[in-house]
């Protein structure tokens, strides 16, 4: 049988970013080596980031958006110089990539692993396993708006949520398939604001409602944001799969992040389910631990899980996921956070690796 090969764009970006997705990248070639596993990734690295602005002022070119729509996938290690002002890369880089790239779905994984120290009193990995599915392309990131008048006393600043019935309806119909696919609970809830924000999630609770008779399996629920925070912290064990907008869904997913043991372990997906995906350790580039050797690679390593699992390689994924659970579970792993693991950034990369190679 010939093995599928798959283009893999490395992006390691800025300050931590590229120590992670070197230990990421180390772990992918020990799954690609291990058991049966028929393929093989063909890593490229991609020269985009806060220091290549700095040398040339571009973030990204028509070429590099050219080039990445070639690749099966892409894997990013963080976006965030501290000589460049906050904004001009998140939205040179990062945004402009979900949104040329057509990444329409951001999807977070929120799942405590054994061993992991949670905030949350009383709860264990089989309270905290939900996924956070959030719109990637609209909302209040599509950059509608304006001011007038600034830096005057009459200044005006508006801030336009953009909802599309188009946006808002793939979104929901991949919440509803992922429920479905997933097959645990097989409950989708809707976190919204319905009762102030009326014109944009009217569009999205009517929707919901009109996808959901579609999927007479999957049990539906509607939740105001404000109350998924404060049940995301006291019952987490309610949620199976919530579907929400953009700018929601980056609030209540770094909550997510927290309860199961913070941006050490956290990772996503920005998923276009016809086109090219980009998987993350969604920590940012922490500048002050660069170049140290201290930062955790474990998110980026279960990005690269995700990313394995997208491409079609479960059982490679999950060898993956698996290391990272038995590397927890055993206690190899002091703390999560960077400089406190008790071991090196290379030395996390490398026993995942070991333990990829063993099987998981
Ligand atoms: C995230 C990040 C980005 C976002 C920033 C860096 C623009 O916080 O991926 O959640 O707001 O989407
Ligand atoms: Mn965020």
């Amino acid at each position: 049988m010939s093995k599928k090969i798959y283009d893999i764009a490395v992006i390691g970006g800025d300050g931590t970013g590229p120590e992670v997705t070197d230990e990421a990248v180390k772990v992918l070639k020990a799954a690609m080596a291990a058991g049966s596993h028929i393929f093989n990734l063909n890593f490229k690295y991609l020269d985009i980031g806060g220091d290549r602005y700095l040398r040339t002022g571009e973030t990204l070119t028509i070429e590099d958006l050219s080039a990445l729509r070639c690749y099966d996938a892409i894997l990013l290690g963080a976006i965030g110089h501290p000589d460049v002002k906050p904004g001009i890369l998140e939205k040179g880089i990062l945004l402009r990539l979900r949104f040329e790239l057509d990444q329409y779905i951001n999807l977070r994984p929120v799942k405590l692993y054994p061993g992991v120290d949670c905030p949350l009193k009383n709860k264990d990995p089989e309270d905290i396993d939900f996924v956070v599915i959030r719109e990637n392309t609209e909302g209040l990131y599509t950059g509608a708006g304006g001011v007038l008048k600034k830096g005057t006393p009459d200044e005006i600043a508006t801030q336009e949520s953009i909802n599309t019935f188009k946006g808002v309806e793939r979104c929901l119909r991949y919440a509803f398939e992922y429920t479905r696919q997933r097959d645990l609970e097989k409950k989708l809830t809707l976190s919204g604001k319905t009762n102030v924000l009326t014109y944009a999630w009217d569009l999205w609770e009517r929707t919901f409602y009109r996808v959901a008779e579609e999927y007479q399996d999957i049990k539906t629920e509607y939740m105001h944001v404000d109350a998924t925070c404060m049940w995301m912290v006291k019952n987490p064990e309610n949620f199976d799969v919530i579907v929400t907008d953009n700018m929601f869904g980056d609030i209540i997913t770094d909550l997510g992040a927290m309860i199961q043991g913070g941006m050490g372990i956290a990772a996503g997906g920005n998923i276009n389910p016809e086109g090219v995906s980009m998987f993350e350790p969604i920590g940012g580039s922490s500048p002050k631990y660069t170049g140290k050797n201290v930062i955790n690679p474990l998110a980026a390593i279960c990005a690269g899980s995700m990313m394995l699992k997208h491409l079609g390689e479960e059982e490679a994924g999950d060898a993956i996921e698996r290391a990272v659970i038995s590397m927890t579970g055993q206690g190899n792993i002091k703390s999560l956070s960077a400089g406190q693991m008790g071991m090196t950034t290379r030395e996390v990369g490398d026993m995942a690796a070991d333990f990829v190679a063993a099987g998981g």
